[in-house]
């Protein structure tokens, strides 16, 4: 049996998100919240002949605690989007909360060996946030809580696709790993690893704008919105992915993803990432950090730090800016939960 509960159901992502895990065969049961609409959007999916078995709830009534029952893989995609002109950075205000009451909600209710996803932004601060949260609670378990990064993957694989059209590569098969964190320049595409035989293609130039476009690309799509959001349909897409990742563990699959983690020392290879984050790029207080991972039954099995070795020589430069950065970002995220701000 497995049980996915979807935070933030009825906005943009969470409707596309939604019906994505209603689609897949090995989810039994998928539960609904939002603060508005959750019942209309699970009705609507209900209507759907697949297996999964659907409820959905708002706040009163105890819907947040009814939604974590026996409920295996939480996704919270709750929260504000970015309208024109803004950073993720300037939804923390706003979000922060949100996901604070979540985070204790899920500390409270929910099992204690639930996976965490979470998509809110900004990432690099509300997953520090959870985590602290769940260490108030003394609920807190590392392997089992992600930042959602993939759109950052998913953007990679399909620019570069795009940026050499007579290739006509197949960008579902790619795997250009994206570490750091998951805004401007912390987001970091490793393309020298993981396409180095078209990489090699494309001149200083190109690779310049294609790594700025992964870097940025969420404003493309945020411009074109005029003031209706940010990344929905994209984001549910690769959002799913990673669910679908968390769902194949309930049947012993195990897969390669890349998430927004802590660099905590139960977590195989992030005591070693730790060390060459801070050694290399002078990033002594980092503990949280988007890099390649192996998913199993009991969630991260092990952190991939040795690409943090293999980057070419600009990737590691731009991991050193992401670096400075992310700092702040951590730092900021923690605060919040232990009142200094
Ligand atoms: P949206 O505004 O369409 O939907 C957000 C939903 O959250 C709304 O239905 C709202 O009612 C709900 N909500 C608000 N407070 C809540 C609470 N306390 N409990 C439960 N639900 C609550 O926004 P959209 O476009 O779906 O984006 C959601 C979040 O995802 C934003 O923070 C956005 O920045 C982020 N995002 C993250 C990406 C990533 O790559 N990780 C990519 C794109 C967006």
């Amino acid at each position: 049996m497995v049980k996915v509960a979807i935070f933030g159901a009825a906005g943009g992502i969470g409707q596309s998100l939604s019906l994505l895990v209603k689609l897949d065969q090995n989810v039994d049961e998928l539960a609904l919240y939002d603060v508005v609409n959750a019942p209309g959007v699970g009705q609507d999916l209900s209507h759907i002949n697949t297996k999964a078995k659907l409820s959905s709830y708002l706040p009163e009534n105890d819907g947040l605690a009814k939604s974590l029952e026996n409920t295996d893989i939480v996704v919270i995609p709750a929260g504000v989007p970015r309208k024109p002109g803004m950073t993720r950075d300037d939804l923390f205000k706003i979000n922060a909360s949100i996901i604070r009451d979540l985070a204790e909600g899920i500390a409270t209710y929910g099992k204690k060996d639930v996976f965490i996803l979470v998509i809110s932004n900004p990432v690099n601060s509300t997953v520090p946030m959870v985590a602290e949260v769940l260490k108030k609670f003394k609920v807190y378990n590392p392997k089992r809580l992600v930042g959602v990064t993939t759109l950052d993957l998913v953007r990679s694989n399909e620019f570069l696709k795009q940026m050499l059209p007579e290739d006509k590569i197949d960008s579902s098969n790619l795997f250009v790993p994206v570490i750091g964190g998951h805004s401007g320049d912390t987001i970091v595409p490793l393309f020298s690893i993981g396409c180095p035989e078209y990489y090699k293609k494309l001149s200083t130039e190109q690779r310049e704008s294609l790594i700025h476009r992964v870097q940025y690309g969420g404003d493309e799509v945020v411009k074109a919105k005029k003031g209706m959001g940010s990344a929905t349909l994209s984001m549910a897409y690769a959002g799913y992915r990673l669910t679908s990742s968390f769902i194949k563990t309930f049947k012993n699959e195990v897969s390669k993803e890349v998430a927004f983690i802590e660099l905590n020392d139960q977590l195989k290879g992030a005591k070693e990432a730790k060390k060459i984050i801070s050694e290399k790029y002078g990033g002594s207080h980092i503990d949280y950090f988007a890099l390649p991972l192996i998913l199993g039954k009991d969630g991260i099995e092990e952190v991939d730090y040795k690409i943090l070795e293999q980057a070419d020589e600009k990737e590691q430069e731009m991991i050193e800016i992401a670096v400075k950065q992310l700092e702040k970002n951590i730092v900021k995220g923690k605060n919040f939960i232990s009142g200094i701000e």
